[in-house]
């Protein structure tokens, strides 16, 4: 039997690293000549340990997902019993197996009542491919394939695939061909301490909610086919709207007759305090993006909920729907999903992040407010923000945006904590399993973070 090389020493695994394996998102140059990666070696609980064993505290829940925590034996026995019972077979051309089967009915349990059918994929990026397939074949059988322009925001995430890529509204991704599509279209991000000017929060939520019905307009309702946004956007800084925002979003797309597509990849299966991000927010979409927390990362897996609109239109116009993955309802990965689902139920983790632990961590993120450095911070749920600022008074932003972020994030990285910057932003998604103890230990390091990124720009 061959075994994976575990005796390889962490010098040895750093250098095969940097020689044969390109990372995703990563400055290959740099990489190499800051001396390679941090080698992870195993997880517990909401810590991870790298090879020079340093326990280091995730504040990310990997990225956004590990949302039942490191370590759990009950979904490694259940892989290990579907793997040995039926490792792979396909669901294309009229055949399922249970896993499949429970694992969509039990989503379509938590969705919305009016999603009852889901479509697997492997990741989000793939799952919003599925959407951008589903959309168009979707107004084809309405009769209406003149429709078919999408509309997403700037500075949104939906993924890294081409059609990923170009739905998001990540300007260096786009400056580097993720913008192949022309048929998608961006409008303002609802991110009102950047953008908001003298406008009150609920003010520029209609004002950046305005922004879609002004594109719409431009476009001609009759062409325009879907809008696409994240509940919170996620990477673009955890931007948290303002209430106005969603029912605005709601109104809009109803009036135009253009289905909404709810990028839940990062908020759905707990992180904001409800099932999904749609229902802390009151959007009201017609597909819904699913990956992450799903199964919270111990496979890839993802999925499209279709709402009945959608699902009976083309079960009753489209023929066949030429679309799927090989390893789309992979029996593996949903049977793992499914016991995280039954894990996070029977934890009741999406009742502690909104009762215990989320307010907990909006109550010690609030303490850093009067931080020089810090011009606000954000939470829902355990999903949270410290938004850097060069001047408190008139949120004027640092140049170039990112850099103090950055610094901020090293020091981090140098106390064995993980929060991630985005932008000038100090995001965390933590493990919904952490406790109100390991919040006060994260927001104990933050707060020596920020001190010390003050102390770098001379401003303490
Ligand atoms: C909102 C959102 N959509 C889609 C994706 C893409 O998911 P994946 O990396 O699994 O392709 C992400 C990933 O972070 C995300 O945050």
């Amino acid at each position: 039997m061959t075994e994976l090389r575990r005796n390889l020493d962490v010098e040895e695994l750093v250098r095969l690293d940097t020689a044969h394996h390109m990372h995703p998102f990563t400055d290959y140059k740099s990489l190499a000549a800051e001396g390679g990666s941090r080698i992870i070696t195993r997880a517990e609980g909401v810590y991870l340990y790298d090879g020079h064993n340093n326990r280091i505290l995730d504040g990310m829940a990997g990225l956004w997902c590990v949302n039942v925590g490191y370590g759990r034996e009950e979904l490694a026995e259940v892989a290990y019993r579907q793997m040995k019972e039926l490792p792979y077979y396909n669901t294309f051309f009229k055949t399922a197996h249970a896993p499949s089967i429970e694992l969509a009915a039990k989503v379509a349990e938590k969705l919305p009542a009016n999603f009852n059918r889901v479509f697997f994929a492997n990741s989000g990026s793939e799952a919003n491919d599925t959407n951008v397939r589903m959309v168009h074949h979707y107004w084809q059988c309405a009769g209406k394939p003149e429709k078919r322009f999408i509309i997403g925001r700037e500075n949104a995430y939906h993924g890294s695939t081409v059609a990923g890529a170009a739905l998001g509204g990540m300007s260096p991704m786009h400056k580097q061909g993720g913008k192949l599509i022309p048929t998608i279209h961006h409008v303002m991000q609802p991110y009102w301490y950047k953008l908001g000017g003298e406008m009150t929060p609920a003010e520029f939520g209609l004002h950046a909610a305005k922004s879609l019905e002004d594109r719409i307009l431009e476009l001609g309702p009759e062409n325009v086919a879907a809008f696409i946004g994240e509940p919170i956007q996620g990477a673009g800084g955890v931007i948290i709207p303002p209430e106005t925002y969603w029912p605005e979003i709601n109104r809009i797309c109803k009036q135009y007759d253009i289905l909404l597509i709810a990028d839940e990849v990062i908020c759905g299966f707990g992180r904001t305090g409800k099932w999904f991000g749609l229902e802390t927010f009151g959007i009201e979409p017609d597909l819904i993006t699913m990956a992450k927390g799903l199964s919270s990362g111990y496979m890839p897996i993802a999925a499209t909920g279709v709402s009945d609109r959608v699902a009976d239109m083309i079960t009753a116009n489209g023929g066949e729907f030429f679309h799927g993955y090989t390893y789309s309802g992979h029996p593996v990965a949903c049977a793992v999903a499914l016991k995280n689902i039954e894990i996070i139920e029977s934890e009741g983790l999406v009742e502690k992040a909104a009762t215990e632990t989320g307010p907990h961590l909006a109550k010690r993120l609030a303490e850093f407010n009067d931080h020089p450095l810090v011009g606000e911070t954000r939470c829902v749920g355990l999903i949270g923000a410290i938004e850097l600022t060069k001047n408190k008074e008139t949120r004027e932003r640092f140049e170039p945006a990112g850099k103090v972020g950055t610094m901020c994030r090293d020091h981090f990285f140098k106390r064995n904590a993980i929060m991630r910057a985005c932008g000038d932003a100090m995001v965390l998604s933590p493990p919904l399993v952490i406790s109100t103890e390991e919040i006060d230990a994260l927001m104990s390091v933050a707060r020596e973070c920020l001190d010390a990124t003050a102390r770098d720009l001379g401003i303490m």
